[in-house]
């Protein structure tokens, strides 16, 4: 059923490939842009991925103004508004993020900063309240699965107050999200896995969630394909390079459908285990996925059998019954979590990802405030939750 209004950005430009950074100055060229400030965190410049990037632009007219290499897992105010300070201080001109969700987000972050003239990120915090971007904004990611290179959305903590603060605009997306399977090649496979499956969990959900259209449809229905069919090749062998551009994409495609429908019960319970218990997200997300759908199954039901295309393949779907296709989606995803379990020890219970039995009841309280429990198709109050927490503990 086509909704009655929606409404769907997607402004970012993507360049994917196999030599995807040698296009960097000619995306910074259309901007005038040629001296950027590099934005990445130890590991990343340890690794030498930065400096792929720099090498990258080595023959060009491009200069690097400073490279940041000091952001921590938890993006914080303290970090952006000190970027700010090397950007204007080293006269740079545009921001270069590379690295996962963190990295991205500090970078939206600075982003905000230097359009809304502050020194200050706390400034301006809220929702559809910044101004057009102005400042040219690259982001190369370093995992396939956040999609934060095409979301709307960053997530900065405000250690002081002890909250994770939300900042909610199309204007915070990047102009150009750049895919090279350089980026992604040395993920390790266990994190290659819960990476991609947090990717599924994106797509799954913005697929069936309340604000869902026909546009993020097309974006989440094409994920689920490529992640079925590329992922367990990424999680068996990092060098697979067709694999790991395929995951790349398939990131970004679920990046686009949720920023646009939003997620749903799965995420709000896995960001209510990774504030109160620190499970790390890819994990959650692969434990808690099958049983947030059984929980939805009554409402969306029809979709799920339409996923098993996707989640299965032609061949399981054309065998199952259409009474049952729905029921097995959710048997795909527990298959496909339990190879993974095989393959590379992805956990299957919150009690193995650091969630202890007395948590569960302020996660529940937590995962019913959550946003992204607004859109969840069914309605969920703290028992609710609390017996699929169990179920899943
Ligand atoms: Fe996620």
């Amino acid at each position: 059923m086509i909704p009655y209004h929606y409404e769907f950005v997607n402004s970012v430009k993507i360049v994917s490939g196999m030599s995807a950074l040698e296009n960097i100055p000619t995306e910074l060229r259309a901007f005038s842009a040629r001296r950027p400030i590099l934005l990445t965190d130890k590991m990343l410049a340890k690794i030498g991925l930065a400096q792929k990037v720099i090498d990258a632009c080595g023959e060009s007219e491009v200069v690097f103004g400073a490279l940041y290499d000091d952001i921590p897992p938890d993006s914080s105010v303290e970090v952006v508004n000190d970027i700010t300070r090397v950007y204007h201080e080293m006269e740079c001109d545009s921001v270069i993020a590379v690295g996962g969700g963190s990295v991205i987000d500090t970078a939206k972050g600075v982003c905000i900063c230097i359009t809304e003239g502050t020194d200050d990120l706390l400034d301006h915090m809220g929702v559809d309240i910044l101004s057009r971007r102005t400042v040219p904004f690259v982001v190369v990611p370093t995992t396939a699965g956040t999609g934060s290179e095409v979301t709307g959305v960053a997530v900065i903590a405000n250690p002081e107050k002890n909250v994770k603060m939300e900042f909610v605009s199309p204007n915070v997306l990047p102009d150009v999200a750049v895919l090279d399977v350089r980026m992604t090649e040395s993920l390790p496979p266990r994190l290659t896995a819960s990476t991609g499956m947090d990717a599924l969990v994106h797509a799954v959900e913005a697929y069936t969630c309340l604000q869902k259209n026909p546009l993020s449809d097309a974006y989440a229905y094409t994920a689920i394909n490529m992640i079925r069919q590329y992922l367990p090749r990424a999680v068996k062998d990092g060098n697979d390079r067709e694999a790991r551009l395929a995951m790349a994409n398939a990131s970004l495609l679920a990046g686009v459908a949720f920023s646009n429908s939003m997620v749903g019960i799965v995420h709000a319970m896995g960001h209510a285990c990774g504030g109160v218990s620190r499970a790390p997200h890819g994990d959650c997300m692969t434990i808690l996925l099958p049983y947030g759908m059984e929980y939805n199954m009554s409402a969306v039901s029809e979709y799920y059998a339409r996923l098993l295309l996707p989640l299965a393949g032609a061949e399981v779907y054309a065998r199952t019954p259409a009474s049952q296709r729905a029921r097995k989606s959710i048997e795909a995803v527990r298959e496909m979590s339990a190879g993974y379990a095989e393959i590379c020890g992805l956990p299957a219970r919150l009690s193995q990802v650091g969630v202890k039995k007395e948590d569960l009841p302020a996660i529940a309280r937590a995962a019913i405030n959550d946003g992204a429990m607004i859109v969840n198709p069914v309605e969920a109050d703290e028992d609710d939750v609390l017996g699929i927490l169990e179920k899943a503990f």
